[in-house]
């Protein structure tokens, strides 16, 4: 079992994307373990994307990601991590698959929609910056039985 990080970004809120990217994240089986709407602050943000600091795009995609409410949740399922990374797409919508999330829904690197832990120490770490361990709740659903072995 694995718990990932995913922010829908301001551009997915903005947009009314809200149910459609939680539905497709849910329709695959994983499991919704913390849920809030929130303003991501400079701060945060900045500890959010400290692996970009120096690069070209650092700026703008802070100040992209505090200009509006976000959705930010924890999803937990076999090989989340991973799973939720191919449900998104690749960072470049034109490169992205037909079918995830970022093909399906944008065309710009830097109105891609979602957010997503690429890696499980990035998601420990990410998990952290969002959400209290209290947060985060940990429950089988009825149909959990019929999604894996
Ligand atoms: P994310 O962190 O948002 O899930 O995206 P990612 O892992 O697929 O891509 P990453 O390399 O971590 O980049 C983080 C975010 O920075 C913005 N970006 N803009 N203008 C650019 O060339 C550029 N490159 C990256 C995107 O919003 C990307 O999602
Ligand atoms: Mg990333």
């Amino acid at each position: 079992m694995e718990r990932t990080l995913i922010i829908i970004k301001p551009d997915g809120v903005q947009r009314a994307l809200v149910g459609e990217v939680i539905r497709r994240f849910e329709a695959r089986g994983l499991r919704i373990a913390g849920l809030k709407l929130m303003q991501i602050s400079r701060e945060l943000a900045e500890a959010h994307y400290a692996e970009h600091r120096g690069k070209p795009f650092f700026e703008g995609t802070v100040k992209f990601i505090t200009s509006g409410p976000v959705v930010v949740m924890c999803l937990e399922g076999p090989n989340a991590i991973a799973a939720a990374r191919q449900t998104m797409g690749a960072t470049r919508p034109h490169e992205a698959a037909p079918g995830s999330i970022r093909a399906d829904f944008g065309l710009d690197v830097s109105r891609n929609i979602v957010h997503g832990s690429d890696g499980p120490e990035t998601a420990a770490r990410e998990l952290a910056l969002y959400f209290k361990p209290e947060e985060l709740i940990s429950y089988q659903r009825a149909g959990d039985v019929w999604l894996k072995e």
